[in-house]
C-alpha cells in the first residue's frame, strides 16, 4: 500500500532516494516524507500531499547525508495529517523509521511504551516501532539486535527500513509478508518496496521474512532472527528502462491500453508443457476454486466461463477477501487459482496461505515477477506484460483473460490454436485502438456530466460489464454498476430515467438475443442504449463498433474500447486517471 525506500551511498542520498519514491507513488500518494543522518544529526521532513508538493513544500531533496530513508503513504492507521506521514522517529529524535503494512498488535506495544515514559506523536502503529528500538538500544543492545527484537514482537505483516545517528553510514531493513527488495546499483545500495523504483540497478535479492539487511556503501549483510550472519545469492533485476517511461503518452494508463495488443500476444508466449500439465492437474481436480481482487476477479470470471464452455469444467471464482470464509471446503482435493498482477495483495497471499495450510495445489498467474505470491505458488504463468504502473488495471486484465483462453483450449489439447487466435484478435485490438479514439471522445464530452452508468451483458461477456463499471468508477468518480443483463430487470431498472446512459455488450454470439430483449427494456423506460456490438442496430442511441471474431473471444474486444472511454470519461472531468482518489495499486493490508 505504501511504498518505503532507503539508500546508502558514497554520494548525497537524498536527491537519490525522491527519484525512486516517485516511481513508487502509485502504491500510494496521501503524504511523504524522508529522513537522512549527517554528522550525527537525524533531519526528517515530511508533509502531506503527494511527493512532488511534499518537495516544493520541505525540501524533502535537499536533505544531507549519504543515508536516507523515503515513504509514499496510503493512510490505514490515523488520518491523513502532517503527523501520521513517515517516518516516524524515537523520543530522542535518533532512530527514524517508514514502514509498509500493518502492526495489529500496535494499541499493546503502545500502551507498555508509554507505561515506561515513551511519548507518542502520532495516531499511527508505525510509531511503536522507532520506539521499541529505542527501547531495546536503551537496554543495552546494539542497533541489529534491537531491530531484530523489535520485528520479533511485532504480530501483523510489515516492511520497514530504519536509520539511526548510532549507525551514521548504515540503514537496516526487514520484512514479513510484505514486499521487500534489496539492490545495488552504481550509486550504492538500497531496500525497496519494489524494483521498479530502481529501474538502473544490477542485482537484486528477495529477503525472506525476519531476515535482516544491513545496508551500507559499501555492500549488503544479512542475519538471521538469531543474529547469524547468511549468503544470499543476488540475481538480475530483469526490467528495461524504457518500460517505466511515460513516453509521448499523457498518461501511464493511455500508454497501457496501447499496450493491450501486445499484452495479448505476450501471454501465448509459455510453455506448452507447463500449460498441458497444469491443464491436465485442473481437469482432474475435484474442485477447482478462482480467487482474485478487483479487475484481476474479473479476468477470473471470464476464466470461470472459458472452463466450462471449452473443457466443461466447473469453477468457483471467490473474491479474495472472503476466501477465508469458504476455507473450510478446501482440500487436498482442490485445486486453488489465484490471479494477481502484482502477486502482493494480502487478500489473495491470506487465501494462499490457508489454501496451502489445507493442503490445496496452487497455481498463480502473476504479471510481476519474484513477488511474494510466486513464491507461495505451487506453480506461476507470467503475464510477461511488463510493469503496470497507473493504479487502475488495463493490460494486465487482457493479459490475464489471454492466459485463461491458453489454459482453457490446453484443456481439449488445443494450445497452439489457441496462441493463434490469440495472435489474431491482438491484430484486431491494434485497430480498435487506431479508429476509436474520437468517436469515443465525443461520447466523453457529452456523457462527462452523467452520474451513473450502467453496463449490461451476459455469459461470458457479463464480466467485461463488471471490469468496465470498475475501470469508470475507480477513475471518474462516475458511480457505475455491471451487471448480468438478466439481473437488470430485479431491481437496477428502477434507477433508469430519461437519458441514464447503459452500455450493452451485445456481439453477435450466443448471447445476443436475450441481452437485447434486456437492452430493449431499459431503452422503453429511457435509456441510453450504448452497444457495445460488430453491427449496428436501430435499438443503439451511439454504436461502439467492434471487430467480429471467433465466438468466445468478444470479451477481449469488448473491453478494450470500454478502456478507453473509462480513461476519456476521467480526463474530461479533469481527473488523474493514473492517480485517482484514495485508491493504491498494490493493496498490501487485509
Ligand atoms: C487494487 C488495484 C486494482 C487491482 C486490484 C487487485 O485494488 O487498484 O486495479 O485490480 O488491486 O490487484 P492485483 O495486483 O492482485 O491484481
Amino acid at each position: 500500500m505504501c511504498g518505503i525506500i532507503g539508500l546508502a551511498s558514497n554520494k548525497q542520498a537524498a536527491p537519490l532516494a525522491l527519484r525512486g519514491l516517485r516511481n513508487l507513488e502509485y502504491r500510494g500518494y496521501d503524504s511523504a516524507g524522508m529522513a537522512s543522518i549527517h554528522e550525527g544529526h537525524l533531519w526528517l521532513r515530511k508533509d502531506v500531499g503527494r511527493i512532488d508538493e511534499v518537495n516544493q513544500k520541505q525540501g524533502l531533496d535537499q536533505l544531507p547525508g549519504n543515508i536516507a530513508i523515503g515513504h509514499t503513504r496510503w493512510a490505514t492507521h490515523g488520518g491523513v495529517s502532517q503527523k501520521n506521514a513517515h517516518p516516524h522517529a524515537d523520543c530522542g529524535s535518533n532512530i527514524a523509521v517508514v514502514h509498509n503494512g500493518i502492526i495489529e498488535n500496535h494499541q499493546e506495544l503502545r500502551k507498555k511504551l508509554q507505561d515506561r515514559g515513551h511519548i507518542f506523536i502520532s495516531e499511527t502503529d508505525t510509531e511503536v516501532i522507532p520506539h521499541l528500538i529505542e527501547q531495546h538500544v536503551k537496554e543495552g543492545g546494539s542497533l541489529e539486535k534491537a531491530v531484530i527484537l523489535t520485528s520479533q514482537e511485532l504480530k501483523g505483516s510489515f516492511a520497514f527500513i530504519v536509520l539511526s545517528t548510532q549507525e551514521e553510514g548504515k540503514i537496516m531493513a526487514i520484512k514479513r509478508d510484505n514486499p521487500l527488495v534489496i539492490g545495488h546499483d552504481a550509486n550504492g545500495t538500497f531496500a525497496t518496496s519494489d524494483i521498479l523504483s530502481m529501474p538502473q540497478c544490477d542485482r537484486v535479492l528477495f529477503p525472506e521474512d525476519d531476515e535482516l539487511v544491513i545496508l551500507s556503501a559499501k555492500g549488503i549483510t544479512m542475519l538471521d532472527s538469531r543474529g547469524k550472519k547468511i549468503d544470499r545469492e543476488m540475481i538480475s533485476p530483469g526490467i528495461e528502462q524504457q518500460e517505466y517511461d511515460r513516453g509521448n503518452y499523457q498518461h501511464f494508463m493511455l500508454k497501457e491500453i496501447m499496450e493491450e495488443p501486445q499484452a495479448v500476444r505476450a501471454a501465448t508466449i509459455q510453455d506448452k508443457k507447463l500449460f498441458t500439465q497444469l491443464a491436465m492437474d485442473i481437469l482432474r481436480a475435484r474442485q477447482v476454486v478462482i480467487t482474485a481482487c478487483g479487475s484481476s476477479r474479473y479476468a477470473a470470471l471470464v476464466g470461470r466461463y472459458l472452463f466450462s464452455e471449452v473443457a466443461k469444467k466447473f469453477c468457483e471464482v471467490v473474491m479474495s477477501s472472503e476466501f477465508q470464509y469458504f476455507s473450510d471446503s478446501i482440500d487436498s482435493n482442490t485445486m486453488v487459482l489465484t490471479v494477481s498482477q502484482s502477486g502482493e495483495t494480502a487478500d489473495v497471499t491470506e487465501g494462499v496461505k490457508r489454501a496451502r495450510a489445507n493442503n490445496a495445489q496452487v497455481i498463480s498467474i502473476i504479471n510481476r515477477v519474484g513477488s511474494i505470491l510466486s513464491r507461495m505458488s505451487d506453480e506461476v504463468i507470467y503475464l510477461n506484460c511488463g510493469p503496470e504502473i497507473a493504479v487502475a488495471a488495463t493490460k494486465s486484465l487482457v493479459s490475464q483473460i489471454s492466459v485463461f483462453y491458453m489454459l482453457a483450449y490446453t484443456m481439449v489439447n488445443q494450445f497452439d490454436e489457441a496462441a493463434n487466435r490469440l495472435k489474431d484478435v491482438s491484430q484486431e485490438l491494434e485497430t480498435i485502438l487506431s479508429h476509436n479514439n474520437s468517436s469515443l471522445e465525443g461520447l466523453a464530452e457529452r456523457f462527462k456530466d452523467s452520474l451513473d452508468f450502467y453496463y449490461i451483458a451476459r455469459g461470458i461477456n457479463f464480466p467485461v460489464a463488471s471490469e468496465a463499471a470498475l475501470k469508470l468508477k475507480e477513475i471518474s468518480y462516475i458511480h457505475a454498476e455491471g451487471l448480468p443483463a438478466g439481473e437488470l430487470k430485479h431491481g437496477t431498472l428502477a434507477l433508469i430515467e430519461q437519458g441514464t446512459p447503459v452500455v450493452v455488450i451485445c456481439p453477435h454470439d450466443y448471447t445476443f438475443d436475450e441481452t437485447m430483449s434486456n437492452a430493449m427494456e431499459a431503452k422503453s423506460r429511457g435509456a441510453f442504449i450504448i452497444g457495445v456490438s460488430d453491427e449496428n442496430n436501430e435499438l443503439y442511441d451511439h454504436w461502439i463498433q467492434i471487430p467480429k471474431v471467433d465466438n468466445l473471444f468478444y470479451p477481449l474486444v469488448s473491453i478494450v474500447p470500454l478502456h478507453l472511454l473509462a480513461y476519456y470519461l476521467a480526463v474530461k472531468r479533469g481527473k488523474n486517471p493514473d492517480r485517482p482518489r484514495n485508491l493504491a495499486k498494490s493493496v498490501t493490508v487485509k
